[in-house]
């Protein structure tokens, strides 16, 4: 069949108007339909402007602009009708444009309703990925009877989507893995996984952000106001990272809110409720700070409903031959690079350090091996690629190489832990001394594996 006898077709359906105007504004093309509404003959409307025929005419802005307007009201002569109008554009250059619309009656505007469906539901995926959670459980690794415990745990508390959950772990073990993975398995995870780190915010804005603000609230509010993440969260899951450093005031708050679910914005007395999950996750020792009245013991008890305690990755050093396995060719592909395996002298390497940094220091390790061995030209890596690990050898001794570079990287990792030390891992005054933002400091912590407490 010819095509071009096919588009002749569609363009005279009775179904819908169709229109092509030329980059002037002239009319090259009318359908039939649409004369027929028109109620005109071919020769008035074919080579005259088309501001001239329909004042109101989109397809004027749409040469104007370069840009499409689609699905708006178009009403002619008594009919109501949906229409497009799109830009007609070869090799990058504007030709004109295709205008059609289709007659709002009962079946039109069902297609049109499951059209525009279509389309929300494109835009709720759009949403959902912005504020989405990346990982699921397949991507949880460990065979090792430890983290399959926890594994269950976690699926099991994905099934009971209103519990909440409190995360436990030392810095790098996978904690907000864990707490994507619950939000994917559960019937929340087509609405919003929305992740605050009450470390990251400082305590006078933490209200603001969790609560939201009506305008006028304070200095700086914005005009109209703004939601916080529990409204954000509403349906889906608010995953607050790194609880054990909000302030007591804003835990008072928080305990408000988990007896009561309702708060209200700053500035405003109209409480809001929301049906949210609360996923905590801390590296900190929570009773310890009970104890030192740090942390509230109700707060405690209503975020430890089901705790998730995930085990360091000296505790399960079984597995890292499947974590290398899995996070190499992930790797590769951030790197460029095309490493293949690795030995089994590396790998026994790795099973012999004690991972302060747990598997976020794995992926630094393996990072930096991959690069050291595409250097090379390797496509597998060795122990000599592994030389900048500091492990202890079977005689005991630190094994450590000596550039210049992991020479300062030891010095720095070094400083830190001293000026921690000092300041009795209070994370302020250390930033203060080294004159380096509390970010920074963070930063620096999680690429050396270096737990921010000193639990
Ligand atoms: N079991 C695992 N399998 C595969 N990748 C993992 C696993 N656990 C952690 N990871 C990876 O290790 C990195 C650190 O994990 P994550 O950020 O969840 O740790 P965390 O416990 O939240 O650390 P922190 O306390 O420092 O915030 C991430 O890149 C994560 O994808
Ligand atoms: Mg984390």
């Amino acid at each position: 069949m010819e095509t071009g006898l096919l588009v002749n077709e569609v363009l005279d359906t009775n179904a819908m108007t169709a229109l092509i105007v030329c980059k002037n504004g002239t009319v090259v093309f009318i359908n039939k339909t649409y004369l027929h509404i028109l109620g005109k003959e071919e020769e008035e409307v074919i080579g005259k402007y088309i501001g001239d025929i329909t004042p109101e005419t989109r397809t004027l802005t749409v040469i104007k602009t370069g840009k499409a307007i689609v699905g708006y009201n178009w009403s002619i002569n008594g009919y109501n009708m949906i229409a497009c109008s799109l830009p007609l554009i070869r090799n990058g250059k504007l030709l004109g444009c295709f205008a059609y619309s289709l007659f709002m009656d009962i079946w039109d505007a069902k297609d049109l309703v499951d059209n525009l469906m279509t389309e929300l539901n494109m835009y709720r995926d759009e949403v959902r990925n912005l504020h989405s959670a990346r990982y699921t459980f397949a991507e949880i690794i460990g065979q090792a009877p430890n983290i399959q415990d926890v594994k269950i745990l976690a699926q099991k508390a994905a099934l009971h989507p209103s519990i909440t959950v409190l995360i436990r772990g030392e810095s790098g073990t996978g904690k907000e893995l864990f707490a994507h993975a619950i939000h994917r398995a559960s019937n929340r995870s087509r609405m919003s996984f929305i992740r605050v780190n009450c470390a990251a915010i400082p305590e006078h804005l933490l209200e603001a952000e969790l609560f939201g603000y009506e305008e006028g609230a304070f200095t700086g509010a914005r005009k109209g106001g703004s939601p916080g993440k529990f409204e954000l969260a509403n349906g889906g899951t608010i995953f607050l990272d790194e609880i054990g450093e909000m302030s007591l005031t804003m835990q008072s708050k928080l305990l408000v809110f988990l007896q009561e679910r309702e708060f209200e914005r700053l500035g405003s007395h109209d409480p809001i409720r929301v049906n949210v999950r609360v996923i905590a996750a801390t590296n900190r020792n929570l009773e310890e700070m009970i104890s030192q009245q740090k942390f509230r013991e109700d707060l405690y008890y209503r975020l430890n409903v089901l705790s998730l305690d995930i085990p360091p990755l000296r505790d399960h050093v079984e597995d890292i031959p499947q974590l290398v396995k899995y996070l190499i060719p992930k790797l590769n592909v951030d790197l460029k690079t095309n490493v293949t395996s690795m030995s089994d002298e590396a790998i026994t390497l790795l099973s012999q350090y004690n991972w302060p940094g747990n598997i976020r220091e794995l992926i630094n390790v393996l990072q930096r091996a991959i690069i050291l061995a595409d250097m090379g030209d390797d496509d597998t890596i060795t122990t000599k690629q592994l030389c900048f690990m500091q492990v202890k050898n079977e005689s005991g001794k630190t094994v450590s190489s000596h550039t210049l570079k992991s020479l300062i990287k030891d010095y720095e990792r070094q400083i830190l832990i001293k000026v921690l030390e000092e300041t009795n891992y209070n994370k302020t005054k250390a930033a203060n001394i080294l004159d380096i933002d509390l970010s920074w400091l963070y930063k620096k912590l999680k690429q050396y594996g270096i737990p921010p407490d000193n639990a």
